[in-house]
């Protein structure tokens, strides 16, 4: 059976004056995740969210929360962050250097693990772990900023992503973050990613419900 592709809009690009329509908006469009952006003004040089707002996401909505850190030592906040409401904590392999354990942490805390990778970082930096990620994330740009083009290079990336967790029998879901829009997502579809985060294109489209539906349908997948 041909998987779905699954939607997952950033919150990044949101409009936070009017987070609950926004949030509504994604649902109504069958978003299928809210991607939540974590940046700690070291690891990226940017600053957003914390625990907080994950757990004013969490009130606001039924959909799994997919937190993505992109912060140094990104252990001191699992606990906080799985009581907060996050359903997945994925972490960067650049700030990972016990990433056995952590994984393991939060699997323990009854969250679904990932790893992601910068777009200079080699895939070998997780091929040891492979089969035990719920979710492997491709950096499509430099992390920090919603809005980016996507780094097309990135696409031989995803292809030996795809084949790594096949040849590592690893169910993990292939995810792709960053300039992912009409004209980039189908490539990384047919590339074998499955998971789609989509900041700038859905929050900033003339009808961002519409436009969830419209990236999914350029994967060609029915649904
Ligand atoms: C980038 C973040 C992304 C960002 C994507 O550092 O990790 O999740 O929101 O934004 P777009 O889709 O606008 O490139
Ligand atoms: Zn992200």
């Amino acid at each position: 059976m041909t998987p779905r592709a699954r939607i997952a809009p950033s919150i990044l690009s949101a409009d936070f004056a009017r987070l609950s329509d926004e949030i509504a908006r994604c649902e109504a469009g069958g978003a299928d995740v809210i991607h939540i952006d974590v940046m700690d003004g070291c690891f990226v040089p940017n600053l957003t969210f914390g625990a907080k707002v994950i757990e004013t996401v969490r009130r606001l909505t039924a959909l799994p929360l997919d937190v993505h850190l992109m912060v140094v030592e990104p252990e001191k906040y699992f606990d906080d962050f799985a009581r907060a409401g996050a359903t997945g904590l994925t972490i960067h392999a650049e700030v990972a250097p016990h990433m056995h354990r952590q994984i393991a942490r939060i699997k323990e805390l009854g969250c679904l693990a990932g790893v992601a990778v910068n777009p200079a970082t080699p895939l070998d930096s997780v091929s040891e772990i492979a089969f035990d990620l719920d979710l492997l994330l491709i950096m499509t740009v430099n992390p920090g900023f919603g809005g980016q083009s996507f780094i097309g290079a990135m696409l031989d990336k995803i292809r030996r992503a795809r084949a790594l967790l096949d040849a590592s029998r690893s169910s993990a879901a292939l995810e792709v973050d960053g300039g992912v829009a009409r004209d980039t997502i189908a490539n990384c579809w047919r590339a074998g990613a499955d998971t789609f985060v989509a900041g700038n294109a859905v929050f900033s489209a003339h009808d961002p419900v519409g436009e969830i539906g419209e990236l999914r349908g350029r994967c060609g997948v029915s649904v």
